[in-house]
């Protein structure tokens, strides 16, 4: 498997014989400067934000500093088995201290450009700095592969059954959330629908001559139809991607359904106890009501 997957990386990034025997050939050169190349890595580090919280203590940064330093040379070496499991023991240590994968991508761009000033500066004869230059950024290109990699394989493995199965599920479960949705449309819109039904019977109720009844029940129609219209723009909203939750409507709701149950029980003059309960409920209701919408503003 090892050797597969050397193969595969040394056939897709053309990494050759030719561009072996030239990293070996850069090894002395960069063997001589190993001490400065931590030096300036770690200058490099500093940069990042949170590099403290990984490279956490003296002694972490001494262990790091040492095996940064093997690795600096190893690079200038062949490439085989044991350096491919060499390069996936390094992802893999990364990954376990949660170090973000960007570090890596960024640090790797520093090696590259630290790297190619040396060979600038040191090495005059133009074909040889550009033979050197290539295999380098061949070998950087696959190093960069497997410690990325460890995070690639991390991310896959965060799955509970499987990435297919897991994936058919959420998208399935994304249309039968949409289709309920559509559902709950189709709905309010037929309780619009019965709504204006009971608008029209009130007011007819007005014309019969009952004229207090008639008033007071057409108000209520109304105020339900305002919750109709409130609760069907939501939902449409809601559809159309935003993300505000309308538990503050259904308060609306129910405060309107205690008004209108109000206004028709206060004719009554033998309803004085559920008068009382409905003005306690319409008092509690209004409350909630009130604190949610100064929490809504103050969000805003
Ligand atoms: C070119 C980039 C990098 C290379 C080649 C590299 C190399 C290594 C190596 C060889 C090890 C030891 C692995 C083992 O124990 O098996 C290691 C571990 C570690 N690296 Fe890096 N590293 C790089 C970038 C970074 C950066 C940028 C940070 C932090 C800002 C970092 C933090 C760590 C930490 C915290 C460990 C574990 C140290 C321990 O507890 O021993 N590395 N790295």
């Amino acid at each position: 498997m090892a050797e597969e997957n050397k193969q595969r990386y040394i056939k897709h990034y053309g990494l050759t014989g030719w561009d072996e025997n030239i990293l070996i050939k850069m090894a002395p050169l960069m063997e001589g400067h190993k001490d400065d190349f931590i030096d300036a890595f770690y200058q490099h580090t500093l940069q990042y934000k949170s590099g403290s919280k990984y490279l956490k203590d003296e002694l972490v940064i001494q262990r790091h500093k040492r095996a940064l330093k093997v690795w600096f040379v190893k690079l200038f070496d062949v490439f085989d088995d044991d350096y491919l499991r060499y390069l996936e023991g390094i992802g893999y240590a990364h990954v376990k201290v949660g170090l973000p994968s960007h570090y890596v991508n960024s640090s790797i761009s520093f090696v590259r450009s630290y790297c190619t000033n040396l060979i600038n500066n040191e090495v005059s004869d133009c074909s040889e700095r550009g033979d050197m230059l290539a295999a380098l950024g061949k070998m950087l290109d696959i190093n960069l592969d497997i410690l990325t990699a460890s995070y690639i394989r991390e991310e896959l493995n965060r799955f509970f059954i499987s990435k297919k199965t897991e994936g058919k599920l959420i998208s399935f479960a994304k249309r039968f959330s949409y289709g309920l949705n559509l559902l709950l449309v189709f709905g309010l819109v037929f309780l619009g629908v019965i709504v204006l039904a009971l608008f029209t019977v009130d007011v007819i109720e007005i014309f019969k001559g009952d004229l207090e009844k008639g008033v007071l029940a057409t108000l209520g129609a109304l105020l339900m139809l305002w919750v109709v219209i409130e609760l069907v723009d939501t939902e449409v909203e809601h559809l159309q991607g935003a993300k505000r939750f309308a538990i503050k409507i259904f308060v609306g709701v129910a405060l309107v359904a205690v008004i209108r149950k109000l206004l028709i029980t206060s004719l009554k003059s033998d309803a004085i106890e559920a008068q009382w309960f409905l003005i306690v409920a319409l008092g509690v209701l209004g409350l909630v009501y009130w604190l949610m919408s100064q929490l809504e503003r103050s969000k805003n």
